[in-house]
């Protein structure tokens, strides 16, 4: 019996340890998203600065982490806040930053068992998207060969050197036109990559919680094909303050409305939908904490949709003691 059991436990846990550095796991009901870049704590010295990438990486409740931002498209521009430090600029682009240190983590990271998209957007982004589809279909093969799998012959400049994100998230916070020839071509790259022998990647979005999200709309709107979305529930009415504990109907907090949208309106129906929160009391409007945030966590899970928890963004959720843990209680 002891030794049978002995065997088991073992079994059970190998079957455990590839889930576990698994990162994004769709099977999952608990997955836990991080941004991570714009130091949103706003510290520049002492114990709350935003480290570089590397070190929340040997965070293991956390599985997936959103860096920001991708803030121009075409041409393409990216801004770490005080992660871009110790970035320099490409001598024959000097609008793009060179990060051979962001590369680096992305891999040690990846190595880590994380999840790595490139957040696209940001509240900072005007660009609008792409002009005509043919500009939309251009910038995604250069996006793919700027950040995906290094190509032969390519001489395309690569911010994050040799290593490739796992996704592109849509972040955008104003209208854009043609962003979904522009996802559909990043799909097709992506899955053409998977099909031969390269890992999974994913299309990603974090719209805001009022329904349906006007940046975003055209892409949610069956055009793309999101393997998860993270919703900014926060900054708006329908944000995790409006969860009332012990209703079974929510009136406010709408993350129904989400569901009904996976299930019927998204082109994945199999798309995850994760509850985004302010990480700190300074981190967006709305901010909820205790049990109160536990129990809007635990009402969500009864969603088939529901893939797990948000977070934004890293600087403000480590000056917070306890919340993650709260959070990954609250998954169970
Ligand atoms: C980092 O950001 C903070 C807040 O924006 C700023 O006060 C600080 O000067 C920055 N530090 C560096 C080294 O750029
Ligand atoms: C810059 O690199 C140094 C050396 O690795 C590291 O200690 C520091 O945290 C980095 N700064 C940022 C903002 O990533």
């Amino acid at each position: 019996m002891a030794s049978t059991r002995a065997l088991t436990s073992l079994a059970g846990a190998l079957a455990v340890l590839p889930t576990a550095l698994a990162g994004f796991d769709a099977g999952s009901k608990s997955n836990v998203a991080v941004y991570w870049g714009q130091n949103s704590f706003g510290q520049g010295s002492g114990p709350n600065v935003q480290e570089r990438l590397a070190h929340y990486c040997q965070n293991t409740d956390i599985d997936i982490i959103p860096i920001a931002f991708l803030n121009g498209l075409a041409p393409p521009e990216i801004n770490f806040a005080n992660a871009s430090d110790n970035c320099t600029t490409f001598p024959e682009d000097p609008s793009l930053q060179d990060c051979p240190q962001i590369g680096e983590d992305i891999v040690t990271c990846q190595e880590a068992g994380k999840t790595i998209i490139l957040s696209m957007g940001g509240a900072t982004y005007s660009g609008g998207g792409f002009s005509s589809e043919q500009d939309a279909t251009a910038a995604a093969q250069n996006l793919w060969a700027m950040f995906g799998p290094e190509q032969e012959g390519s001489d395309v400049l690569r911010p994050f050197g040799s290593a490739s994100v796992d996704g592109f998230d849509y972040d955008f916070e104003s209208a854009t036109s043609n962003m979904v020839p522009f996802g559909v071509e990043l799909r097709r790259l992506m899955d053409e990559a998977t099909a031969a022998g390269d890992k999974p990647y994913y299309i990603t979005a974090a719209p805001q919680c009022p329904f349906p999200d006007a940046a975003n709309k055209e892409a949610l709107d069956g055009g793309v094909f999101f393997d998860f979305i993270m919703i900014q529930f926060y900054n708006n009415f329908c944000g995790i303050n409006s969860f009332v504990p012990g209703q079974e109907e929510q009136a406010t907090f709408n993350m129904q409305t989400w569901d009904d949208w996976a299930a019927s309106t998204s082109l994945n129906p199999d798309v995850k939908i994760m509850l985004g929160v302010p990480a700190n009391q300074g981190a967006g409007g709305g901010y909820t904490e205790g049990e109160a945030l536990a129990a809007a966590i635990e009402w969500s899970g009864r969603f088939a949709s529901f893939g797990g928890v948000m977070m934004w963004d890293m600087s403000q959720l480590y000056a917070n003691d306890g919340f993650l843990e709260n959070v990954v209680g609250a998954l169970g």
